[in-house]
């Protein structure tokens, strides 16, 4: 059957879906599937298991199969900006992808992660921003692994001015200045028990590890040295509600949990493969708090 293309020039029905291994337990689907039917927007999402070893031969079928493109989870994110043809500022600065797009023959490469961290910061891509103190003072951040490389990229684009990073094995610290050369933003590395005192001046913590996080331990530590008008961003999302969200929140501070982050981050890849710009809404939040709920 020849295929159609809609009022946004997209062929359909537009497919897309997620890299990952294992893919088991994304809420990708979930989300571009509310947005795919509130759109009315014939297309579909749908879970693309792929070992390391299939990974290219996975997303070289994709693109025979005239797919619109895919999202890449771990393991794959750097193997994704390796592959593609062409890359967003985003991802060759991080050397990761989370955003593949087939167009006019070629894999397009980009890295939406920065772009949720900040989006969810903000309160909302229509909202006001909240407040602004975290991007004028000194930021803390915990860890050194792969999520915490697009929110530095982040935190950098936003300008702030220190940003103290604290990791278990504190060399790794230093495999992540190079996203701070040449900008105003200074980077310094904490030893892991000193963790707490860092939190002086601080106008946000952002926790990177996995602690917290079901089946972890929890990321114990005091939030006593933290000015009043800080907040407090998670990227952990099940549980919702992590140890360290809920002793901030005991204390009166803003908090930002992990599922926000996954919401915003699936915006530029639903425009970028279905030609419209959806909305994050309270209404699909609920639904992947619902799904979080049942699965825990
Ligand atoms: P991701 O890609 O999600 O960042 P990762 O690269 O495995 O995953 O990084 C996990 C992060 O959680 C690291 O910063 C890790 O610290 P190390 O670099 O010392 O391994 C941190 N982490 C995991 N378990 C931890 C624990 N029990 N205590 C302290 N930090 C921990």
């Amino acid at each position: 059957m020849m295929s159609e293309k809609n009022s946004n020039n997209i062929k359909t029905p537009a497919k897309a879906g997620i890299l990952g291994w294992p893919v088991t337990h994304s809420r990708s689907p979930l989300i571009h599937d509310y947005w795919l039917k509130t759109h009315s927007i014939d297309g579909s999402y749908e879970k693309l298991p792929a070992t390391s070893e299939d990974f290219e031969r996975v997303v070289m079928g994709l693109v025979a199969a005239g797919y619109a493109g895919a999202n890449v989870t771990a393991p794959h994110k750097e193997a994704a900006f390796e592959l593609a043809d062409v890359a967003d500022t985003n991802a060759a600065r991080l050397r990761a992808a989370n955003l593949l797009v087939f167009k006019g023959g070629d894999i397009h490469a980009a890295n939406t992660d920065g772009y949720g961290f900040l989006q969810s910061l903000r309160g909302g891509a229509d909202e006001p921003e909240i407040d602004k103190s975290w991007s004028t003072n000194p930021v803390a951040l915990l860890g050194a692994g792969g999520a915490s490389r697009a929110i530095i990229g982040a935190l950098v684009d936003a300008g702030v001015p220190e940003l103290r990073i604290s990791n278990r094995t504190m060399e790794k610290i230093d495999t992540l200045r190079f996203l701070c050369e040449g900008t105003p933003t200074n980077i310094s590395a904490v030893p892991w028990d000193d963790r707490a005192t860092m939190l002086e001046g601080c106008g946000l913590l952002v926790n990177t590890t996995s602690l917290g996080m079901s089946g972890q331990p929890a990321l114990d530590m005091s939030l006593e040295n933290l000015p009043d008008f800080a907040a407090v961003f998670d990227i952990v999302y099940a549980p919702l509600e992590t140890p360290v969200l809920k002793a901030a929140k005991l204390r009166g501070l803003r908090t930002i949990d992990g599922l926000s982050m996954l919401l915003y981050q699936a915006v530029p890849s639903f425009s970028a493969w279905f030609g419209v710009a959806p909305a994050v809404t309270p209404e699909l939040r609920r639904l992947v708090v619902t799904n979080l709920e049942e699965k825990s």
